[in-house]
């Protein structure tokens, strides 16, 4: 089953034709990050009207690229929420035309579950139950699976996300945008142990996650004066990642029937969080097999969508009106 998907929630433009949700024909990604670098993040209203431009020319390259024409595609599918409305709407509006002119069903699909679903692109079965660090911008939480579009959140952040903190601590450093890859970049040569910065634990038990009080650390001291920019990075990015990694060890703890830890979202392109993850894991560990599935694309989105489809194929059909969604919980 071919399915075509189309992934506009944030910033980027992406359509992607997967097979079988994890055989990738092809995933064109048309990014604004030049045009929101000059603003130091993303302008609802600029991004919306890029995706506008964007559209059809990447629905034709996809096209294209995989070799296929409209009467390959099996199916549509499109991020409904969580995500910009006004970027979202792009998307939801292609894709019902998309559905009503070709006579395709059409499977709309919760962003998070498609980077959930970034594991399974260019890989074959998992053994349930996987428990799932989903780490990008807007979203940080652990999840348990115990089956396909199963999902049990078990813990959030109480604030901002992982993504989001390293976005705004590079802002802090003067990093640039995003964040996520120049923390990284300054950190490689930096001293890890140099700044001594707070991870929020929340009591033994706890699932949650918090990163204020770690930008908020990060603020004072650059404040103060005198930071080093590349040891602060390296700090403040091993602060997080330890934060994260404790917090996986805690759930692997409270429950022992997870068979494979998946971390997923734009934050799951980091080295040194896999590194550490890797080290600490016993259970098999799985991050995107490649970079480009872990921040936005609709690869992903086609995956999901797959697995939504064959577990409840009476669910869907042709439709002209899928609107965004922006409370769309997994
Ligand atoms: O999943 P994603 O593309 O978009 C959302 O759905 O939010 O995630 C984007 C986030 C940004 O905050 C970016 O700074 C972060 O992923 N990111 C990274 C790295 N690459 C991207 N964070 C840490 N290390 C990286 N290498
Ligand atoms: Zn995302």
């Amino acid at each position: 089953m071919k399915i075509l998907a189309i992934e506009t929630s944030c910033d980027e433009t992406a359509v992607a034709i997967v097979e079988n949700g994890t055989k990738v024909l092809c995933n064109v990604v048309a990014s604004q990050i030049d045009l929101h670098a000059k603003t130091g993040g993303v302008v609802p209203e600029v991004a919306a009207r890029a995706h506008v431009v964007a559209m059809v020319p990447v629905l034709d390259e996809a096209l294209a690229e995989a070799s296929c024409t409209w009467d390959d595609i099996d199916a549509v599918a499109v991020t409904q929420g969580p995500g910009l409305v006004s970027s979202l709407i792009i998307g939801t509006e292609t894709a019902s035309v998309i559905s009503h002119m070709k006579g395709l069903p059409l499977i709309p699909v919760q962003h998070i579950s498609g980077h959930i679903y970034s594991n399974w692109l260019g890989r074959g079965e998992v053994q349930f139950p996987v428990l799932v660090l989903t780490v990008s911008g807007g979203h940080n939480e652990l999840i348990l699976m115990r089956g396909h579009h199963d999902f049990e959140v078990l813990g959030a952040t109480r604030d901002d996300a992982a993504g989001e903190a390293f976005d705004k601590v590079a802002r802090l450093l003067g990093l640039g945008y995003p964040g996520g890859p120049a923390i990284q970049k300054a950190a490689e040569n930096g001293d890890r142990s140099k700044y001594d910065l707070p991870r929020a634990m929340m009591g033994k038990e706890s699932l949650e996650f918090s990163f204020s009080g770690l930008k908020t650390s990060v603020l004072d001291k650059v404040r103060a004066g005198d930071v080093d920019v590349a040891d602060m990075a390296a700090s403040f990015q091993e602060a997080v990642v330890d934060a994260l990694v404790k917090k996986v060890l805690r759930a692997l703890a409270q429950y022992p029937e997870i068979q494979e830890v998946h971390l997923a979202g734009g934050v799951s392109a980091n080295l040194r969080l896999r590194e550490v993850l890797e080290e600490a894991l016993d259970v098999k560990f799985l991050y995107p097999e490649s970079i480009k599935y872990c921040t936005d694309n609709a690869a992903m989105i086609g995956a999901s969508a797959y697995f939504s489809y064959k577990k409840e194929p009476e669910n869907y059909s042709a439709m002209s009106n899928i609107t965004p969604n922006s409370s769309f919980s997994l």
